[in-house]
């Protein structure tokens, strides 16, 4: 790369360009291309995967029987009686079974076979089977002495009509895995699988299955290929496995056991999965984990696909949300001792014990396994008490091993603050999980969250995130605001050195948790603006981050003045002692006597009371504004006191005459959490982050500190809510160099709704060269999705660019993530 750069050459490539240009252009992007400041991480972009919104079952993992083990609490849940001018019974049995992992099975009692007598699997929502394929039957089974019949399998579709069939004889006394191939003579989306006995007498019967034989390369026990070939596209650096709080499970019966869920499919024991009451979109009471996508299988996609494992397990800890239940420390071995087996399981020689069995799976090489993670969203001393002991059992047995650490379940809560106050005071970690589910504003305003992070610290993995725009399933919005989020983990890529959004999969009609990645039904798959997002900083990440700055006059700074405020929703409160101060002096302070006209009110019913502003309607919003709307970098503190109604109260700032305030909600959604809104969005749209119950009659000291672009609130002197609050800015970016090409390559997001020009300044090089190309994610309007039917409404486009000089102007498009390619002359 030639490092001279002939000063005019870009004003000359510019000056055609400048004709058509409207408006000055808005941005400056200055690249330093000469001087990279630090290496991008190379596991900066993975995949997370949790068995939600059957993401597994029913989902990735290809088996087309649900229920095929009779282990779901609704033991025929999924099955129906099949009597075809036959007499018989079917009855769930337990006696003998097949293994003691596998304790329930059907008994066909048949008196008169007529045309068939048995059971039908109508799948997960229906079996889809193609034209011409083959399909894996599969089942264990025996007979009494009396049987003399076959076991006939057939596929049918909707109405009935036989698209495929296969028999299989010799059933014998003994438990026996019989295995057949069926090929379908015909498509159908909601066919199920018949299984018949042909005779009079007694079968047993269990582990039906039926696999498509195509899977992703033809395995079987296989998962999807149409799926994994969206995981694959995308390049991912690491996959993390099993979740999510399906590690954590409800109870702690219910925790993931990564050892249940190895070897024969027909030993590994169902377990009932966490999201089945989920109070998300739907719950789904029969929702189970066979396991079938085990820790073999898992670690197999990773190899396939390319994709570094980072297994995350129980640390003797359920759900702390839900049952809480604890591990005492002194039972904690067999916990840790799972967690060494896995690693001997996926790198130990074949001669060792957990390293055979993977041998006997069929893997004798080492799976190299790098990561692990001590617990999922957990937070606390009872949390840190545990990990210590984990932390010294792997450490001493491998070293290399980097343990991945939860922050709690968000961040800016007081868990998370616990945590990093744990990691900085000298608390040993590798990596700090840190998850994020937003608003997408909090994600634009967040892009910088990593700039000033201390470095002396622990690694930091933003193991979950996605913006959640007020319910709304997966639109562009949210995806730019993640991509603006994104350049910020690039840029600060030395210290966040993993990122994964979450959840993968949704399964459409069968969902727990949206916003998702990936969407699909039984035969169809899309990906949603965000998986685009993903999948183009993955595939385009660079080597090294570049010196990058922007400059115009449209760049906001990040000062909020106005007004403050107090209110009520749906309540009624009291308030008195507000004082605002800057730098230690006071700009106000209540008298609350019967000429404060210096309060606006609207809504509600205000009166002086006292000494203090009372609100006595507990229906509707009310609020009280006074101040200056110039006050900026203010400390505000008053007293409050909840008198009634079925929320807590508000207290606002930053009230400008152009848009809302911010506002405090103590004791919002139903007296239950503490929030922090902004422009209108809640900066807290995880529920759960920040509880909060404002007891009625008493009073309450609130301070809110707006300082620039940082805000903190405290409630009794404890740090409740914590923002950092930004100015939309016309462009968010990051530039990088690919070392392989020699590109430069730049992302560049804009989340407005007009376009924003821009100048390009390519330091220490002539120019770019043809070849340059320009990625281009964007759609008409913000609120675009994918959907089965426009799968690609919301997709990238590429565009070739022209060669030009070192200066260039470039239009980024409204509502659009541009991923620019820019080809440097050698
Ligand atoms: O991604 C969905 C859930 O969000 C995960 O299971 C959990 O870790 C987080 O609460």
């Amino acid at each position: 790369m030639r490092v001279t750069k002939p000063v005019f050459t870009g004003l000359l490539a510019l000056a055609p360009l400048l004709v058509s240009m409207a408006a000055e252009p808005a941005v400056t992007l200055t690249i330093d291309v000469a001087h990279p400041v630090h290496e991008v991480s190379p596991m900066l972009h993975g995949i997370f995967f949790e068995d939600i919104n059957y993401g597994a079952d029913g989902g990735l993992y290809a088996e087309l029987v649900q229920n095929r083990s009779f282990e779901h609490a609704e033991h025929l849940y999924a099955w129906g009686t099949v009597n075809r001018d036959a007499q018989g019974t079917v009855t769930v049995e337990s006696g003998d079974p097949l293994n003691a992992k596998n304790p329930h099975y059907v008994r066909l009692v048949v008196q008169d076979a007529g045309r068939g007598f048995g059971v039908a699997n109508y799948g997960y929502g229906g079996i889809a089977v193609r034209a011409g394929e083959n399909y894996l039957f599969s089942a264990r089974a025996r007979a009494g002495a009396d049987y003399h019949g076959t076991l006939r399998a057939v596929i049918e579709d909707e109405t009935g009509r036989p698209l495929g069939e296969c028999q299989t004889t010799g059933l014998s006394a003994q438990w026996q895995k019989f295995d057949a191939v069926i090929k379908s003579s015909g498509a159908a989306a909601h066919a199920r699988l018949v299984v018949l006995a042909t005779a009079p007498g007694r079968v047993d019967l269990d582990m039906i299955s039926l696999f498509p034989e195509n899977t992703w390369k033809r395995r079987p026990n296989g998962l999807r290929a149409d799926l994994v070939q969206m995981l694959a596209d995308m390049h991912p650096a690491f996959m993390r496995f099993p979740g999510g709080c399906i590690v954590e499970g409800m109870d702690l019966p219910n925790r993931y056991q990564w050892k249940d869920t190895i070897g024969d499919i027909a030993e590994r024991p169902e377990n009932w999965n966490r999201w089945q009451d989920a109070i998300g979109d739907q719950t789904a009471p029969q929702y189970y984990q066979t396991c079938g996508l085990g820790f073999f299988e898992y670690f197999q996609l990773c190899e396939d696909i390319g994709a570094a494992p980072l297994p995350i397990l129980n640390c003797g800890m359920a759900c702390q949300y839900e049952s809480a239940q604890l591990v005492p420390l002194d039972q904690l071995r067999s916990f840790v001792q799972d967690a060494l087996d896995l690693v001997e399981f996926a790198n130990g020689p074949a001669t060792s014990e957990w390293g055979s069995k993977r041998a006997a799976m069929g893997h004798p090489e080492p799976f190299h396994l790098k990561f692990l993670g001590v617990g999922n969203e957990q937070w606390g001393e009872p949390y840190f008490d545990r990990y210590r002991v984990f932390r010294a059992a792997i450490k001493a047995k491998y070293p290399d091993i980097q343990i991945v650490t939860p922050a709690g379940p968000g961040v800016g809560d007081r868990w998370w603050e616990l945590a990093w106050t744990k990691f900085r005071g000298g608390l040993p970690a590798d990596l700090v999980d840190e998850h994020y589910y937003r608003g997408p504003r909090w994600f634009l305003d967040n892009a910088v969250r990593y700039d000033d992070y201390d470095r002396a610290g622990p690694r930091i993995f933003a193991g979950e995130y996605a913006a959640h725009d007020n319910g709304r399933r997966n639109n562009l919005r949210a995806a730019l605001a993640e991509a603006a989020f994104m350049t910020g983990l690039v840029r600060n890529s030395d210290l966040v050195t993993l990122s994964s959004y979450a959840p993968l999969f949704a399964k459409a009609g069968a969902t727990q948790w949206t916003p998702d990645l990936i969407w699909c039904d039984n035969t169809r798959v899309f990906g949603s603006p965000s998986y685009y997002v993903q999948l183009l900083f993955s595939r385009n990440r660079p080597d090294a981050v570049l010196p990058l700055k922007l400059a115009g006059a449209c760049l906001k700074a990040d000062e909020f003045p106005g007004r403050i405020g107090v209110g009520t929703d749906d309540s009624a409160a009291e308030f008195k002692d507000v004082v605002v101060t800057k730098d230690g002096s006071t700009l106000y302070h209540s008298e609350f006597s019967g000429d404060s006209s210096d309060w606006k009110a609207s809504g509600g019913a205000w009166a002086f009371v006292d000494g203090a502003l009372r609100q006595t309607a507990v229906e509707g919003s009310a609020h009280a504004f006074a101040g200056d709307p110039a006050w900026s970098d203010v400390t505000l503190s008053l007293k409050a006191r909840k008198l009634g109604g079925r929320q807590g109260f508000v207290v606002s700032f930053q009230a400008a005459a152009d848009g809302l305030p911010t506002r405090l909600l103590l004791g919002s959604n139903g007296n239950t959490q503490n929030m922090l809104e902004i422009g209108g969005q809640l900066w807290s749209t995880y529920q759960r982050d920040v509880p909060g119950t404002i007891e009625t009659g008493r009073w309450y000291d609130v301070r809110v500190v707006s300082k620039g672009r940082s805000i903190k609130c405290y409630l009794d002197g404890k740090l409740v809510s914590e923002a950092i609050r930004r100015n939309v800015q016309p462009l968010y970016a990051v530039a990088g160099l690919d070392r392989k090409s020699g590109d430069v390559v730049l992302f560049a997001v804009n989340p407005n709704e007009k376009a924003t020009d821009s100048i390009i300044d390519l330091e220490d090089v002539t120019g770019v060269t043809t070849g340059s190309r320009a990625i281009v994610l964007t759609s008409a309007s913000a609120d675009d999705e994918n959907s089965f039917e426009v799968p690609a409404r919301v997709s990238p486009h590429e565009e070739a660019l022209p060669a030009a000089g070192a200066r260039f102007l470039h239009t980024f498009p409204a509502n659009s993530l541009t991923v620019l390619r820019l080809n440097i002359p050698q």
